[in-house]
């Protein structure tokens, strides 16, 4: 809704069951439903307000991961809805097009909240009403489509929901849903098809590929839009990222897009239990029939911000501050709601260097920004620094490896409310493996 210059939208969050998987009902979440929630749409430029109602019987929070927002509304645990109550955010969109995303923040219960479904996209539009899509297929639901992954825990037997499996990366689930979805399937009307891939998982990753013919191009990362689309054959989503890639169908074959074994870097023990070698299919993708003409790959893309921090590389002078990834804790320490970890000036640019001395897969997430991901020295696979060219505000490291950001500040000062950075695997962030900042 559109009054008086501000976009406004209600969720309202609760509790229910849920047939996900055909005979098997489980106790799940939503907004303003009992699974997921609604995809929330608004152009850089435009005042939005969003009001949120807790209908659970536990207290909530609703975040906005990867949105570039004054750290009151960020909607951490700093901003605590308790049940029954009403919290509202409202802020400016400030930020290119992008594929974003909404879920609870509370300390110690966001696993048990987002596993649930609590969980929800907010894309950001170049323009009001899809303008400037670059080429891109853009028509939601019909050649442009979100997908939501998600893994729950279904019981042998196949009829009840089952337990979780403790991993060193947290809880794995056995069955995938797509939107809320088993077994998904989507009949293309279009030859090329934009997918909106959201990994909203506790702990499993998803190596994302097709199985059947077809071509996979990726043109978006967490927060745009890369500079040109790129041929892959993988890409891989950890808990948090996303992913924009399009599809391109060969007349008349269907395809499968499919999730394969990947490589997280632990021992292979934990590689098992972490859910390394699993694969399963996500989306089954049927061909229009006949060959109708459509929209072609695009050569480049308008990302030329991204491209212009990495080509400026860093201002000698800038700021380098160093992230340690323990087990289960950055820094040597766990979160303290009251501690402040740093201060960084309104506006810098600084380098954050995030190592993972540990033997366990993190990533890194960092709010209120969206950062580029330098490509190491010795980095000389052309689609993987093509794929790091574009913004992103959660980074997967491996044990042994070390990522260094190049992370612009955003304007919006406040010295008593802080953003935090985190490993946004859940059962770590619950854990307290987080750090908070301020920008003043
Ligand atoms: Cu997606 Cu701090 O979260
Ligand atoms: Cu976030
Ligand atoms: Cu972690």
């Amino acid at each position: 809704r559109v009054a008086g210059g501000v976009r406004s939208f209600r969720l309202e969050a609760r509790s229910g069951l849920t047939e996900l998987v055909p005979g098997v009902r489980f106790r799940t979440m939503g907004y303003n439903g009992t699974f997921l929630g609604p995809t929330l749409r608004a152009a850089r430029g435009e005042r939005v307000r969003v009001a949120v109602s807790n209908g659970l019987t536990l207290p909530t929070t609703a975040h906005w991961h990867g949105m570039c927002l004054p750290a009151a509304q960020d909607g951490t645990p700093h901003q605590p809805i308790s049940r029954g109550r009403t919290w509202t955010a409202e802020w400016t969109i400030d930020q290119p097009a992008a594929t974003l995303w909404y879920h609870p923040h509370p300390h110690g219960q966001t696993e048990g909240q987002v596993v649930r479904g609590l969980a929800g996209l907010f894309l950001v539009e170049e323009a009001p009403g899809g303008a400037g899509s670059a080429g891109l297929p853009s028509e939601y639901g019909v050649d442009d489509v979100p997908l939501i992954l998600q893994d729950v825990a279904v019981a042998s037997g196949g009829r009840a929901e089952g337990g979780r499996v403790q991993a060193p990366v947290g809880r794995l689930g056995n069955t995938v849903l797509v939107n809320g979805t088993h077994q998904a399937h989507f009949s293309a009307s279009t030859p090329l098809v934009r997918l909106r891939v959201l990994n909203a998982s506790s702990a499993r990753c998803y190596n994302l590929g097709l199985k059947g013919g077809g071509r996979l191009w990726l043109v978006g990362t967490d927060g745009g839009l890369v500079p040109e689309p790129a041929a892959l054959e993988r890409v891989l989503l950890s808990p948090g990222e996303r992913a924009e890639v399009l599809v391109e169908l060969a007349s008349g074959t269907d395809v499968v897009l499919r999730s394969f074994a990947h490589d997280l870097g632990m021992a292979t023990g934990d590689e098992r239990l972490g859910g390394a070698r699993d694969e399963f299919d996500l989306l089954r993708i049927s061909a229009p029939a006949g060959a109708p003409a459509g929209a072609e790959v695009p050569a480049s893309l308008p990302a030329p911000e991204a491209a212009a921090l990495m080509a400026a590389g860093l201002a000698v002078g800038t700021t380098v501050r160093t992230f340690d990834l323990g087990g289960r804790s950055i820094n040597g320490a766990v979160l303290a709601m009251d501690r402040i970890d740093l201060a960084v000036p309104a506006g810098a640019v600084e380098l954050w260097r995030v190592a993972n001395g540990s033997d366990r897969a993190h990533n890194f997430h960092v709010h209120g920004v969206q950062f580029l991901v330098r490509p190491a020295a010795g980095d000389h696979d052309g689609a993987g620094i093509t794929a790091r060219l574009g913004w992103k505000d959660t980074v997967l490291v491996r044990p042994g490896e070390s990522v260094d950001l190049v992370v612009p500040f955003g304007k919006h000062a406040d010295a008593d409310v802080p953003y935090m950075y985190h490993c946004h695997l859940l059962w770590h962030e619950d854990q307290g493996m987080m750090g908070q900042f301020t920008v003043v």
